[in-house]
């Protein structure tokens, strides 16, 4: 199985890393953790060149969506910030419109975990996390198999626990 894990925080050693790297060690397989934020990620500049070929971007993008591609299983994590993902995680979901817009490429059948964590730690953004399932990765013909979110994790490594216990349990 290959396995690539994307970390859509700028905080090395935060919650989103060790959660994901907790994650990673459980699983086995071919697995690459990327750190999205000390990579070269470009926006989408909605150039439609994708629908007549590549993604014209000479990025670091280009190169993670062919491993998404390639990929079995994508660990998606992110921190929630002001009630949705961050800014390097969405870069990258924007992006997809390589693969969507090209009939030649597809992310059918691929599996996905998510992976949040938030301050909050009340049930606030459920919602939102649940709404990946249909878009984002749904519509991508994704399937995501199990969602962890850290609720009331704050400062790096706090708040986690519970959110280590379902890795631990998890059965993959
Ligand atoms: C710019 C910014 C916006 C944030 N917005 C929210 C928010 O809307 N709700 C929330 O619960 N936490 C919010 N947080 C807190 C982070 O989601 C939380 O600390 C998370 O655990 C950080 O994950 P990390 O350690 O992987 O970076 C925000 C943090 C930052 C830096």
């Amino acid at each position: 199985m290959k396995i690539l894990a994307l970390i859509g925080s700028p905080r090395h050693d935060g919650n989103c890393d060790i959660l994901v790297n907790k994650l990673v060690e459980k699983l086995d397989g071919e697995k690459e953790v990327l750190f999205l934020n000390d990579l070269d990620l470009g926006y989408c500049n909605a150039c439609q060149s994708c629908q007549k070929g590549d993604c014209i971007k000479d990025d670091d993008v280009r190169s993670i969506v062919s491993k998404i591609e390639d990929a079995d299983l994508l660990i998606f994590s992110s921190p929630i910030y002001f009630g949705q993902m961050s800014a390097q995680a969405k870069t990258i979901i924007d992006r997809f419109y390589m693969i969507s817009q090209n009939p030649e490429r597809s992310l059918d059948g691929t599996k996905v975990i998510q992976v949040f964590t938030q301050a909050n730690p009340s049930d606030a953004f459920d919602p939102y996390i649940e709404s990946m399932k249909t878009m984002p990765f749904g519509f991508l013909g994704m399937e995501v198999v199990d969602t962890i979110i850290a609720k009331g994790a704050g400062p790096k490594g706090e708040g986690i626990e519970e959110a280590i216990k379902k890795i631990d349990e998890m059965e993959i």
